[in-house]
């Protein structure tokens, strides 16, 4: 037995949550079990808890800047972790991850600029390039044998044929759930240095990673890849702190960083979120044991889907993830049409999940599951699937 309860069921209605209170005004009912985005049905270390009290006790919350307070369990915590060496002077607090690719975005490309993704990926980066009017170029994953892997000729060839100017990258990559190898990563530096492509490594969910993988930090692949390379990181998806809204960008090459800065500034961004500081660094510092457990627990859940799957569910194929806590189903083998799959997951399942439509065209017949929730609603949900699908 563990010393943190993952079992139990915290009630997250009424308290402004965007999983469970926006039925209505998302998906215009309130009858649906929420898997979707990506925050977690679980309560924070009380360590933490108590540093975020224990601040907010003191009653004033002026401009902060906490220092080396801060920077120190951080480049602990990526060192101890990932092998990462960070330099404080290499970071930049902002508000959030996607906030610091539009960043990025605008620091390192021109309006009307190629910017590459690999699609099916995290909707956001398709949205922001679009909306700082630049064009989105999709390299595929190639879908073989339930096993997602890199089209390299074709990222090459992509580059080149639209004159690519910056590659967001996402790893662990979400939906798809691949830990990226070192070689893989290797690959694709080789390919975008050799163009001159700005890099954005968005590392947000490199905690989670199942046993038998490894996490490699873009940043770990040599100097030589580290001009214009931007590494996007928070705590926000490791300890459930997205609504604190502070994340962590890592550049190590100077100019880079420059550039990057000028951008963030140019928004009026300044000081960060006092208590979105003391929240992160207060769970880098005490927060390992928890995510320790964490993983474990999320193993079992991942587990249980899959036994669940194969044994009543067999047509949905579940894509084994090496990574995060969002796992990705295949109902090709169930429906033809994305229209009725979300009819089945939503009417009849009475489920909110992610379809797979908006990660990108080719993956409209599938769906994505959050599974950081306590198993009980992790079963409630697989036996909702279960009865939509057996009375179709
Ligand atoms: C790959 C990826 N990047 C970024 C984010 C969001 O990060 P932030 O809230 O820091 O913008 C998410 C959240 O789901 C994500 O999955």
């Amino acid at each position: 037995m563990g010393k943190y309860n993952f079992d139990e069921q915290i009630d997250r209605r009424n308290t402004g949550s965007i999983k469970w209170d926006f039925g209505i005004q998302m998906k215009g009912r309130d009858d649906l079990l929420p898997l979707w985005v990506a925050d977690m049905d679980f309560k924070l270390p009380e360590e933490v808890i108590e540093d975020i009290e224990k601040r907010a006790r003191h009653g004033i919350f002026g401009y902060t800047d906490l220092g080396e307070s801060y920077y120190g369990p951080l480049k602990d915590w990526y060192k101890k972790r990932h092998d990462m060496d960070i330099q404080s002077e290499w970071i930049t607090v902002v508000p959030g991850v996607v906030y610091a690719i539009a960043c990025g975005i605008r620091a390192f490309t021109k309006p009307g600029d190629a910017v590459i993704i690999q699609q099916p990926v995290y909707y956001p980066f398709e949205r922001i390039i679009k909306q700082n009017n630049r064009e989105v170029v999709a390299n595929q994953l190639l879908y073989k044998d339930g096993h997602y892997e890199i089209d390299f000729e074709d990222f090459e060839k992509k580059i080149l044929e639209n004159n690519v100017k910056m590659f967001i990258l996402c790893s662990p990559h979400n939906p798809v759930g691949r830990v990226w190898t070192k070689e893989e990563l290797t690959r694709l530096a080789d390919i975008c240095v050799k163009h001159d492509v700005a890099v954005f490594a968005d590392e947000i969910h490199s905690d989670f990673v199942y046993k038998g993988h490894k996490h490699t930090s873009y940043i770990t692949l040599g100097d030589k890849y580290m001009k214009k390379f931007v590494l996007g990181t928070s705590a926000s998806k490791t300890f459930n702190l997205a609504g604190i809204q502070t994340g962590n960008i890592i550049i190590p090459d100077e100019e880079t960083r420059d550039d990057f800065k000028k951008e963030n500034e140019a928004n009026g961004f300044g000081q960060p979120n006092v208590l979105g500081m003391i929240a992160t660094c207060s769970a880098y510092r005490h927060g390992e044991q928890w995510l320790e457990e964490l993983l474990d627990y999320l193993e079992g859940n991942l587990n249980y889907v899959r036994d669940f799957l194969s044994e009543k569910l067999p047509k949905v194929k579940l894509v084994e993830p090496e990574g995060t806590y969002l796992i990705w189903l295949d109902f090709s083998e169930v429906v033809d049409d994305h229209k009725q799959l979300e009819k089945i997951i939503v009417d009849k399942a009475k489920l909110w999940l992610d379809p797979g439509i908006i990660f990108g065209r080719q993956s409209a017949l599938f769906e994505r599951i959050n599974i950081a929730c306590p198993r009980a609603t992790l079963k409630q949900a697989m036996d909702q699937l279960y009865e939509a699908l057996t009375v179709l």
